[in-house]
């Protein structure tokens, strides 16, 4: 069995195909970047289409024989940006159609929790879920998700954006960010917000605003945000850790990427003797191969059936929510050689 998977929630259009292991054999991405503003939904949009043909030709031609033997299509089709959504639910309908072969509707930020907890076998984990739209620390213990945090306001990784913008810097803003940061000397004084395993960015995100308008300098803005904004999430980690007694922290999601996150993350977990798990850089971001995985936990550990394409609903669901606690049945553990494309 080979399960082709499309990522289409966002800023990226990525397609991968994986074996009924969760071996990726290929996997190819187009990230739409700016120099400065934001993302623009219609821009993402045109972004998608124009490099769709581009993406599918370079998978199929890397898959070799492989491209024959897909037998499942995965898709994202919740949450994102509708304008998003719409290229990846089209393409896949359409592909599933001229392939004739089943689906598997996958939610995407399940599909993040996904790409950490196959790559370990600890049954009682703390999970940190930061991205672009989602800040939430879950917990997974014996077969069963928790949300047990989560932000009041602001994403962390949407805040961060939305602090590159002020300065200039284009998106995404985290890489940028972490760049700046470097050359940052002086820790300026920001307000420090957590409530229990909760966290709020919207007054942190006005008192950088200050800080940007009366001049201070740009490295040091870059240094003192991403100080304070990760010590409060870890702050909020750590409790949920303890109060859990919890062996494993995971990072999850874009802004897992970021060097001095880990760095810290791996201050907590040393400090804690338990373990800290961040899945491989081309995981952490949006891509294909999570959607994949997660379609595959869904079929073979949760008994999915696949459904034909005309049982697809027509419409994206932007803003679908994984449940506050679910079921989550794990019955496969990959290694990291798993995910690397072409490799095992
Ligand atoms: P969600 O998963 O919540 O729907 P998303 O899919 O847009 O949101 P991801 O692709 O997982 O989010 O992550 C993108 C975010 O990660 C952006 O906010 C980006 O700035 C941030 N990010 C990427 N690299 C880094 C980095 N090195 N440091 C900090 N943040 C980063
Ligand atoms: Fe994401």
């Amino acid at each position: 069995m080979v399960i082709l998977a499309v990522e289409s929630t966002a800023h990226t259009l990525s397609i991968a195909l994986l074996d009924e292991t969760g071996r990726v054999l290929v996997e190819e991405r187009d990230q739409l970047t700016t120099s400065e503003g934001g993302l623009i939904p219609i821009k993402i949009q045109e972004h998608h289409l124009s490099v769709l043909p581009h993406l599918l030709k370079r998978v199929r031609e890397k898959a070799g024989r492989a491209w024959h033997d897909i037998s499942r299509i995965a898709l994202s089709t919740a949450p994102g940006i509708g304008h998003a959504l719409r290229v990846g639910l089209i393409t896949t309908v359409h592909l599933a159609n001229r392939l004739h072969i089943p689906l598997i509707p996958v939610h995407h930020g399940l599909a993040h929790l996904t790409s950490g907890l196959l790559l370990t076998e600890s049954r009682n984990a703390v999970l940190v879920y930061t991205s672009g739209a989602n800040t939430q620390l879950y917990t997974y213990y014996d077969d069963w998700l928790s949300l047990v945090g989560e932000t009041l306001d602001m994403s962390l990784g949407n805040m961060l954006d939305s602090i590159a913008r002020l300065l200039g810097l284009g998106f995404p803003g985290g890489p940028q960010l972490e760049r700046l940061a470097r050359e940052g000397k002086t820790l300026l004084e920001l307000p420090y917000t957590v409530k229990g395993m909760d966290i709020a960015y919207g007054g942190f995100y006005t008192a950088v605003k200050r800080l940007i308008e009366a001049g201070r300098p740009a490295a040091d803005i870059a240094l003192s945000v991403q100080e304070y904004a990760f010590a409060m999430l870890l702050e909020a980690a750590e409790r949920a850790m303890a109060l859990y007694d919890a062996d494993t922290l995971i990072l999850i999601g874009g802004v897992a990427l970021n060097e001095r996150f880990a760095r810290m993350a791996g201050m907590l977990t040393a400090s804690r003797n338990a373990r800290l798990l961040i899945p491989p850089r081309h995981v952490l971001g949006d891509n294909a191969i999570m959607i994949g995985l997660e379609a595959l936990r869904r079929e073979t550990c949760e008994g999915f059936t696949p459904l034909p394409p005309a049982r697809i609903p027509a419409e994206v669901q932007p803003y679908a929510r994984i449940p506050t606690r679910m079921h989550y049945a794990r019955c496969l553990t990959l290694n990291r050689e798993h995910l690397t494309p072409g490799k095992v």
